[in-house]
């Protein structure tokens, strides 16, 4: 396959069937449009360059501005933290800019407008239906963990996670003195399923008060399937169990995979669900804290919610108001074309490690831009293999181990970035597994 340069005057295509791009140049024009191509049927058009390198250095942001302090060298290409190197969809931006020139900054007070938007766009994509009073804002994903793990258990109590899983929820728990018991993801032909057995003796013997479910599953990508989540609320239900349901990348499922909220999948799930998204992995919007709360259960709902609005940690700023409101009722073209474009970025980490770098392979996400290499191939002590990436092919990634147990030897790779800066780390990983 090869990847064509594209540029902003630049039409171009990626057929699977013929392995090629094709690019037309269209001369001065301020947009380009890219088609995306399956078997010579176009099914994306894109209209957004995510070739352009933006320059993050210098404007307060963890993945450039933190190096040092978290891997005490600043001489790195960042592919870590869990946001995109891209430019967020204008009409973000023009609807900030437009509150910001008021030049007053006063409370913030949610319009309708923006409840309703949650509303729609989680019915609209992902059939997951609920009505503005079972809906609540949080000021953040783990900071909703965080509360609800505080007010549904109490210290000691048992809370499940998944290993390898999103970190902070071992850390969250433990935190907070809970005891965290892994029912860790089974490896199966490649790739993971979860152990339904194992989870179910947990429940049985442990009596945990919480599990926090990653649907999907970060860092490897799994968009959980319908009967696993039916079986995870039914078990739920049986042990008293409830399920927190982190969706945060339940809008970027990739290759015709499907998110499916676990609320939905049973009357058993709608019963043990609290359920947290937001807009912000999706729109590149992680820095405004907007995220959101369903809780369809009247039970859990009316407790929690009033804790929360009594402790003021559901009052949103208008920020986090007016940007959410705006990707999601003017951001589906953008996140089209940006799940294709990084779509063509895994392709090309596929391809590049195919060719080049034998000794990693990348695990296919169904969903995020978050690509899991295990290099259990290249035969290194993980010590080695942080060495390597770090100080030799001076790249920033996430270490695997700090998704606790099965993450020996693996990494985690944040390919929402420029296709260029992207094959230039490759290249430089390249360069030093060579040396
Ligand atoms: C699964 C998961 N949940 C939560 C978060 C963070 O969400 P927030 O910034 O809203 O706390 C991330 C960020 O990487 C994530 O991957």
């Amino acid at each position: 396959m090869t990847f064509c340069k594209s540029a902003e005057t630049m039409i171009y295509a990626y057929i699977p069937g013929v392995a090629a791009y094709i690019g037309v140049d269209v001369g001065d024009t301020f947009e380009y449009f890219s088609y995306l191509c399956e078997t010579s049927k176009i099914y994306r058009t894109m209209k957004y360059n995510f070739d352009k390198i933006v320059e993050r250095r210098g404007t307060s942001c963890v993945k450039w501005d933190a190096l040092q302090e978290h891997f005490g060298r600043t001489d790195l290409t960042p592919l870590w933290v869990a946001d995109m190197d891209f430019e967020v969809c204008p009409e973000i931006t023009e609807a900030l800019r437009a509150r910001v020139d008021h030049r007053v900054y006063g409370y913030g007070c949610p319009a309708d407008g923006y409840w309703q938007s949650i509303i729609d766009w989680q019915r609209n994509m992902h059939g997951f239906t609920f009505s503005r009073e079972e809906l609540c804002y949080v000021p953040g994903v783990v900071k909703g963990i965080a509360f609800a793990l505080n007010y549904f258990t109490d210290k000691g109590d048992k809370v499940v996670i998944q290993e390898p899983v999103y970190h902070p929820f071992r850390a969250v728990a433990q935190g907070n003195g809970r005891v965290v018991v892994n029912n860790a993801l089974r490896a199966a032909n490649g790739f993971y399923c979860m152990d339904i057995e194992g989870l179910e003796r947990i429940f049985a013997a442990e009596h945990p008060r919480m599990m926090i479910l990653c649907n999907p599953h970060n860092p490897i990508g799994i968009t959980w399937s319908r009967e696993t989540l039916v079986e995870v609320a039914s078990l739920a239900k049986k042990y008293g169990v409830i399920v927190v349901s982190d969706e945060i990348h339940g809008d970027l499922a990739l290759f015709g995979h499907e998110h499916i909220p676990f609320a939905t999948v049973s009357d058993e799930a709608a019963e043990v669900a609290v359920t947290f998204g937001a807009p912000s992995k999706t729109f590149n919007i992680p820095g405004l804290v907007s995220s959101w709360c369903v809780v369809k259960n009247p039970a859990l709902r009316s407790g929690f919610f009033g804790w929360l609005a009594a402790n003021e940690f559901s009052d949103p700023t208008f920020v986090a108001t007016i940007a959410t409101e705006t990707a999601y009722k003017c951001g589906s073209a953008w996140l089209d074309s940006c799940k294709a474009y990084i779509e063509n970025n895994i392709l090309a980490v596929e391809e590049f490690c195919a060719k080049r770098l034998p000794g990693v392979r990348p695990v296919r996400p169904q969903a995020s831009f978050l690509v899991w290499l295990d290099c259990s191939a290249l035969g290194m002590s993980h010590d080695k293999l942080i060495a390597t990436f770090v100080g030799k092919a001076h790249l920033a990634l996430n270490d695997g181990t700090i998704f606790g147990a099965g993450g020996e030897n693996c990494m985690r790779l944040n390919v929402a970035t420029p296709r260029a800066s992207l094959l230039k780390a490759l290249n430089a990983l390249e360069a030093a597994l060579n040396a």
